[in-house]
This record gives structure tokens, C-alpha cells and sequence, in this order.
């Protein structure tokens, strides 16, 4: 049994050769031709950013080489669970090796010894006006807690570049354990303020256990469960706009929490993670308009009239994949699996899990036809994550921040070998239009 530093420590001297080598020995070998397209199309197909962890290809991603599907079969369980560990994932990217089953035991212990948060870091969470959003709460809640980061402190300190990455580790386990307070105090400041919740830590539980805990829903398996595959399906999707912002701040030494805060501010874009509140929306919208199990004839004509409209369909297409996203089969796979609870107040459903899933028959067929230059039509996993969790009793205004959660900790795994291979600042060299012309 090997704890996660040494796991991490035993693959550095391998990863750190191949750095090297591909800085001096391969340095001005030609990898990609640049086109006027990658500059003028969002960097779009530009293999550019070192991503350790994972790598997303147009059939979906694979972490370390490996599909979701692999590691189903790969990677241990919690006990008692029937959905991939999200500890034992974070451990895998974290190492590129399998833990054992006594290995997940102990880093999720670690986790669990790491779980408190600073007194007045509380009190700031418990300042905050409920008329802003639980996601705002959240950002600046990491925001406050970067003072407390040990990187910042070792960063101050002096401390040698080679040894960072044990700081950042440091800051990246505490950041992954405090999570589910931070969530937890601020949903029961939204939702749970009257319920007095006084958590009993379960330190020989996971994180998705003591989080329902923490919320007051420790009896409901199927949350607990939910939590898990949320976590893991949104861990990490390589350079995508989270991400990505979250590696540009910690490229320049920013601590991980304000990583992590800016990370979530970026997923607020409509064409990234708010996808999933929008998609929910638009599900939210047909259902009044159109009923709970309207004909094929009408959800197509419905579609056409937003399409002809020049209107988003969130949830459809993707910047990288270029068929249906894998992860959206563990969703649909887990609506079977698990009876949806009916709605709590005895109302009529609101959203339909049944009518997004009919749609996702529709869309592509409609996209192709009226829409024939967009590359991938397919619907990804934001078309119905966020409508599965609003099914499941999660508040609409919380399901972002499950989203934000799995991301930051997929994220942290990576910024430990940014700091490993001591990857420089992100500078990309900015170009006018009338330069770019000029060059051609
Ligand atoms: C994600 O997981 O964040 C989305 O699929 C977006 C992306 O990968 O670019």
C-alpha cells in the first residue's frame, strides 16, 4: 500500500525525462501547421497545452489512455456503490496507476482528516446575501479561503520549483476535502436554514457520503450515488473553458483556491457550464408549452421554429467531440437504474427526463438538415446532467456547483504536474487582424 505522494512521486523521474527531452532534443520539431482557421476559430484543434491527466478525442475522452468504460471495470468501488469512485479516479489521474482497495480506504481517510474549515471563513460564508446565487457564495467563498492556501505561503517562502508541487498537492487534497463544507453551509443557508443541521462527520465514509451528511440527505443511497457519477463525469474534460481558465491562473503561480474561483466564474458562460441550466430551461419551457408527452410533430416543429430563430440549443454539439458524448450514456444509464423520485410538493413535473432523452433522437437529425455546417450535431453530457439532478431532488440553483466541484477537483490532479514539470506561464503571442493578413 503506497499513500497518493508516493504513488505521485514514483512516476515523476519518467514523466520529468520526457519533459526534458521533449524541450531540448525535439524543440523545433513541427507538430501542427497553424491555419488563419485555428487563430481565427477560439485556438480550436490546436494541440498546444500540455493536459497530463487526460485527452479529448472526437469519440470522447480518455484519462491516461483510458476510457470511462475501462475504468468501470478497473477501478475499485466504494463500498456498497455501484458507480465509479470519484476518490479512486482522482487518485488514478493523480498517478496514472489503479489504487487498491486499501489504498482508496486511505486516501479518502486523508481526505476525511483534512475536512474542516477556518472559523471565520464561516462566518463569511454565512455573511452572504441569499439574493445573490449559492454559485456566487461559492466563488467567493475559494476566494476568501486563498489566504489559507500553501502554496501561496511556500511560493512567499522562497521555496525551490522543484519542490512546489508538494505545496500545491497540499492545497489541491484540502481544497477537494473542504469542498463539501463549503457546498453544504452554503445550500443550508439557501435551503436548510431551519433544519439546524449538525453534521456528525462520517470519517470512514467518502466524500459523496459525508457531503449528503453535511446537507441533512445521509438516507437517501441514490443522492449519495448521484453525487458520485456527477463528480466523475464532470472531473476532467481536458482544456475546456474551466479548466483552462483554472491552468492559465495557476500558470502564473496563482494559488489553487483562487484557481478554483476563477474556474467557476468561468463556468457562469452560456457556452460552457451554464449549458447545463440552460438546457434545463429549455426542457422547463417545452413542457409548458407543449405538455409532458407531446407527438414527434410537435418537438420537431417546436425545435425548427428555435432553430430558424438562430437560437442556441444547449447541450447540442461540442468544440471537440465529434459523435454523441460517451459521458451522456452514464447519465441515461443511471435514470434506468435508479427510480426517479416524484416530484417533492405532489405538483406535476415541471421537466421532463423522458422528453430530453426523445429529443436527443430529434436534435441531430434537425441540426443536420437545417443547419449542415455544424460539425457535431450530437447531444453531450451538459443535454441532460442537469435535468437528471433536478429529477433526483438536487435545487435547480445548486446543480452548477456539483458541476463546478467534480471540475475543480478533476483540475487539481493536472495543476500537481503543471507544477512537476514546472510548465511555464500560458503567454500566447496576440496577433491583430490586419497582422494576420499581412503574413499571409
Ligand atoms: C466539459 O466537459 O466541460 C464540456 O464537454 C466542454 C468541453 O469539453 O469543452
Amino acid at each position: 500500500t503506497q499513500t497518493l505522494v508516493q504513488a505521485i512521486g514514483a512516476r515523476i523521474p519518467a514523466r520529468r525525462r520526457l519533459a526534458e527531452r521533449l524541450s531540448t532534443v525535439h524543440a523545433k520539431r513541427v507538430v501542427h501547421q497553424m491555419t488563419v482557421e485555428n487563430v481565427m476559430g477560439g485556438m480550436r484543434g490546436m494541440p498546444s497545452i500540455i493536459w497530463e491527466i487526460s485527452e479529448t478525442h472526437p469519440t470522447g475522452v480518455r484519462y491516461h489512455g483510458k476510457s470511462l468504460d475501462e475504468l468501470e471495470a478497473a477501478l475499485p468501488k466504494w463500498p456498497g456503490s455501484a458507480q465509479i469512485s470519484p476518490e479512486a479516479l482522482l487518485w488514478f489521474l493523480y498517478t496514472a496507476s489503479i489504487p487498491t482497495q486499501a489504498e482508496l480506504k486511505y486516501f479518502a481517510e486523508d481526505l476525511m482528516r483534512r475536512c474542516q474549515l477556518p472559523r471565520e471563513i464561516e462566518d463569511f460564508i454565512d455573511s452572504l446575501p441569499t439574493t445573490l446565487s449559492p454559485l456566487t457564495h461559492m466563488q467567493m467563498t475559494y476566494s476568501a479561503l486563498a489566504k489559507y492556501s500553501k502554496l501561496a505561503a511556500a511560493v512567499d517562502n522562497g521555496v525551490s520549483k522543484a519542490n512546489l508541487w508538494t505545496y500545491a498537492l497540499e492545497d489541491a487534497l484540502d481544497i477537494t476535502s473542504r469542498s463539501i463544507l463549503v457546498i453544504s453551509r452554503i445550500h443550508n443557508n439557501f435551503y436548510g436554514k431551519d433544519r439546524k443541521i449538525k453534521p456528525r462527520l462520517d470519517m470512514s465514509g467518502d466524500l459523496a457520503k459525508n457531503l449528503a451528511i453535511c446537507m441533512g440527505r445521509s438516507d437517501d443511497f441514490t443522492f449519495i450515488e448521484l453525487t458520485r457519477l456527477a463528480w466523475v463525469l464532470h472531473q476532467d474534460h481536458g482544456a475546456n473553458v474551466s479548466a483552462h481558465t483554472m491552468r492559465l491562473v495557476s500558470s502564473a503561480l496563482g494559488d489553487p483556491y483562487s484557481a478554483i474561483s476563477a474556474g467557476i466564474t468561468a463556468g457562469t458562460g452560456a457556452l460552457h457550464a451554464m449549458a447545463i441550466e440552460n438546457s434545463l430551461a429549455y426542457n422547463k419551457k417545452m413542457v409548458e408549452s407543449l405538455g409532458l408527452n407531446p407527438s414527434r410533430e410537435d418537438i420537431e416543429a417546436y425545435i425548427l421554429r428555435d432553430i430558424q430563430a438562430g437560437a442556441v440549443l444547449p447541450g447540442y454539439g461540442h468544440a471537440v467531440l465529434r459523435v454523441a458524448d460517451p459521458r451522456l450514456a452514464w447519465v441515461r444509464r443511471f435514470i434506468k437504474e435508479y427510480p426517479v423520485p416524484p416530484p417533492a410538493n405532489g405538483k406535476a413535473p415541471t421537466t421532463s427526463l423522458d422528453l430530453i432523452q426523445r429529443m436527443h433522437d430529434i436534435v441531430p437529425d434537425q441540426i443536420r438538415t437545417y443547419l449542415p455546417k455544424v460539425k457535431n450535431p450530437a447531444p453531450n453530457v451538459d443535454a441532460l446532467s442537469g435535468s437528471t439532478m433536478l429529477a433526483y431532488g438536487i435545487e435547480a440553483d445548486f446543480i452548477l456547483m456539483f458541476m463546478a466541484n467534480g471540475r475543480g477537483m478533476g483540475f487539481l490532479c493536472q495543476s500537481i504536474w503543471d507544477k512537476v514539470l514546472a510548465l511555464p506561464i500560458e503567454r500566447p503571442q496576440s496577433i491583430t487582424m490586419d497582422r494576420l493578413l499581412a503574413k499571409l
